[in-house]
């Protein structure tokens, strides 16, 4: 069979979803309803956290996670620089201000050894990305965090599925927040979900997601009474996404194995001198494969050219973006792990439409393109 074109994402959306999400749309009840605390409690238990709210998007969980802190103008939370700008963008909607730390050349990780220098007595909080779902060191991040008293927040974005001694990401510090865009491993459209251990912590998410009403819609006694206590937001979740989400999960384990299954035959192709990649583990979810490669540019358009979707994570480190640019001026000589990863990272699809046929004609385009240069 010929392949035509592969995608570098695929939803795992069957029938069953479709029509989950149906009943919900004839039902009436579009929003905080049955699915939500299916879903919410469905995550909780595959990640093993004592509690998961619904978001509307990883963005507004990282929001979120900082309001709860009480972030506000002076303050400083220390970051990786490679990530989605949704990370710093969290911090700077307090008024707090992001400092970026360089990442480690091949996981693009933040770089722990580097967070100490940059702790002051205005940094109150540290926030990591498990970059292409590659855990960070959380050993070392929770004794720098024990040390300098700082709250610690996991973009888990790339995680879901992502364990690091043999514990989910997200459950490391006061909240781990995970993203449902049509490119992660499970999808809600737009969404996202905010795990925690702490009771305190979670009822504070639960106030600022919903305007900062005190009572829950289901302990109303009268409908439409409450007190307004914070500023909060409108950052739910529907109902026929949460249905989405809940069904995705259900059959996420054998989409991970997959994924699994997929970086190791990457690895068994992509062998070439000209090509770094970071070893196999057996506890990454592999929100893609990344490789590193000269010519990265030249090599995506070969592969557009193809029909192979690929995709950059990211091509600028956050501080050079305009708006951090302009604000900040950070210089490049600390970033140079940053820069290299900017620069030389591809991301390659490992989803569980992926299979050794299709891996075998992308290693054998990317091969053949590097053996001409
Ligand atoms: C590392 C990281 N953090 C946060 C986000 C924001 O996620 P969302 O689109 O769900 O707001 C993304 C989005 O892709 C991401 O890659």
């Amino acid at each position: 069979m010929k392949i035509n074109k592969i995608n570098f994402s695929h939803n795992s959306i069957s029938n069953k979803d479709i029509s989950a999400v149906s009943k919900v749309l004839k039902s009436g009840w579009l929003t905080h309803g049955k699915y939500t605390n299916l879903f919410e409690r469905e995550f909780s238990k595959f990640v093993n956290s004592k509690f998961a709210v619904t978001v509307s998007s990883c963005t507004a969980g990282l929001h979120l996670s900082c309001l709860a802190l009480n972030l506000k103008k002076g303050d400083e939370v220390i970051l990786p620089a490679m990530s989605h700008t949704a990370t710093s963008h969290a911090i700077e909607y307090t008024g707090a201000k992001p400092v970026f730390v360089d990442v480690e050349k091949i996981s693009g990780n933040i770089n722990v050894n580097l967070v100490e220098k940059k702790i002051t007595k205005k940094t109150k909080a540290l926030i990591v990305v498990h970059m292409a779902g590659f855990a960070c060191d959380m050993n070392k991040i929770q004794k720098i965090c024990k040390k300098y008293k700082l709250q610690l927040i996991e973009d888990c974005a790339h995680g879901l599925g992502t364990f690091f001694s043999r514990r989910h990401v997200g459950n490391f510090g006061l909240s781990g927040c995970f993203s449902f865009y049509p490119t992660k491993h499970i999808t809600t459209g737009e969404g996202g979900m905010v795990i925690s251990n702490n009771l305190k912590f979670i009822n504070r998410i639960k106030q600022l997601k919903a305007f900062g009403i005190d009572t829950d819609i289901k302990n109303r006694k009268m409908p439409g009474k409450y007190d307004v206590i914070k500023l909060g937001f409108n950052y739910r979740m529907t109902d026929f996404q949460a249905a989405l989400g809940y069904h995705q999960l259900k059959r996420f384990k054998k989409n991970l194995l997959i994924r699994k299954k997929n970086a190791k035959l990457y690895q068994k192709y992509l062998i070439s001198k000209k090509i770094q990649f970071k070893k196999y583990d057996e506890e990454c979810s592999y929100f893609v494969y990344q490789i590193f490669v000269k010519k990265r540019n030249e090599l995506v358009k070969l592969l557009k050219k193809n029909n192979i979707g690929v995709s950059i994570h990211y091509a600028k480190p956050i501080p050079f973006y305009r708006f951090y640019r302009n604000k900040y001026n950070y210089r490049k000589e600390n970033l140079e792990n940053s820069i290299f990863y900017s620069n030389k990272s591809l991301s390659l699809p490992a989803h569980h439409q992926i299979n050794e046929k299709k891996i075998i004609k992308i290693c054998k385009l990317i091969l053949k393109f590097l053996n001409e240069k």
